[in-house]
C-alpha cells in the first residue's frame, strides 16, 4: 500500500504497516536516498578497506589532476585551448588568403589539429607547434599517416621558422598577439621573405590589416618593418 500511494512513514516503526502516517516523504526522495547510502557504503568501504582500490583510487585520482594542470598550464604560456571552427578556417583558406601547395604554413599552438587539417586539404604542408603534450601527442597520432603534416612540442616563441614558411596562423590572445607579430617578423628577417599571419579573433594592435573575413584578419609582415 505504501508505494502504491507513493509516500513512505518516517517514523522507523510505523514503516510498512501503518496507513494513518502524520509525515511523509516522497517516494522517489526514499529512493534517492536508498541509492545514496548504498553508494557511499560501497565506495567508502571499498576504498578504505580494500588496498587496491585504494592504489587504483590514487592513480586515477592523479591522472586526473595531471590532464587538467596540462590543459591549465597554457594560460600562463598563451590562449587556453580551444579549437578553430573547420567551416571559418574553410573560408579563411580560400576567401582571405588562397592557401595552395606552395605554402608551408605553421600554426602557432596547434591544439588538436584542425588548422592543419584544413590547411592540408588546400594542398599545403603543415607544421603545428604545440606545448601540451598531450594534445601534441594525439595530433602526432592523427596524422601519423600525412608526412605533409608535422607536429612538433614545444612553445612556440622558442622556435625558428623552417625557411619555405609562407602563412602562420594564430588563435591566441590579445595579450601575446602583438609578441607573435614580433617573432614573425623576426623570422621573416631571418629567412628572407614576408609571411602572411593569418590571425583568429585577435587584431595586431598598430599592425594595417590587409584583408578582413569574419573573425579572421590577414597581415603581410615582413623582416625588419612591417609591410602594408
Ligand atoms: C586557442 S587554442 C588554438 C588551437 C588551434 N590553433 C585552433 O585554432 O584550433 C591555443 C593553443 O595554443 C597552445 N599554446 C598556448 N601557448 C603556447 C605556446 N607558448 N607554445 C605552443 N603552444 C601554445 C594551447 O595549448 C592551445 O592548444
Amino acid at each position: 500500500m505504501v508505494s502504491r500511494v507513493g509516500f513512505e512513514p518516517t517514523t522507523p516503526s510505523l514503516r510498512g504497516s501503518c496507513s494513518n502516517q502524520l509525515s511523509y516523504r516522497p517516494a522517489h526522495l526514499v529512493y534517492y536516498t536508498k541509492v545514496l547510502r548504498f553508494w557511499q557504503a560501497f565506495s567508502c568501504g571499498w576504498i578504505v578497506y580494500n588496498k587496491d582500490m585504494q592504489i587504483a583510487f590514487y592513480i586515477f585520482g592523479g591522472i586526473v589532476i595531471l590532464v587538467a594542470f596540462l590543459f591549465l598550464f597554457t594560460v600562463f604560456t598563451g590562449a587556453p585551448y580551444v579549437p578553430s571552427s573547420p567551416n571559418e578556417l574553410e573560408e579563411a583558406f580560400t576567401k582571405l588568403y588562397k592557401l595552395s601547395k606552395k605554402d608551408l604554413l605553421i600554426d602557432l599552438g596547434s591544439g588538436d589539429g584542425v588548422v592543419l587539417k584544413v590547411a592540408n586539404k588546400h594542398g599545403a604542408k603543415a607544421l603545428g607547434v604545440e606545448i601540451n603534450p598531450l594534445l601534441a601527442l594525439f595530433s602526432r597520432w592523427r596524422f601519423r599517416q600525412n608526412p605533409q603534416i608535422k607536429i612538433a612540442c614545444k612553445n612556440f616563441f622558442k622556435m625558428d621558422f623552417p625557411s619555405e614558411t609562407t602563412a602562420v596562423y594564430a588563435f591566441g590572445d590579445s595579450r601575446d598577439i602583438k609578441k607573435i607579430a614580433k617573432l614573425i617578423q623576426k623570422q621573416a628577417t631571418k629567412i628572407g621573405h614576408p609571411i602572411y599571419l593569418i590571425s583568429n579573433a585577435f587584431e595586431v594592435p598598430g599592425l594595417k590589416i590587409q584583408k578582413q573575413h569574419r573573425a579572421h584578419y590577414l597581415y603581410k609582415i615582413t623582416g625588419g618593418k612591417d609591410e602594408d
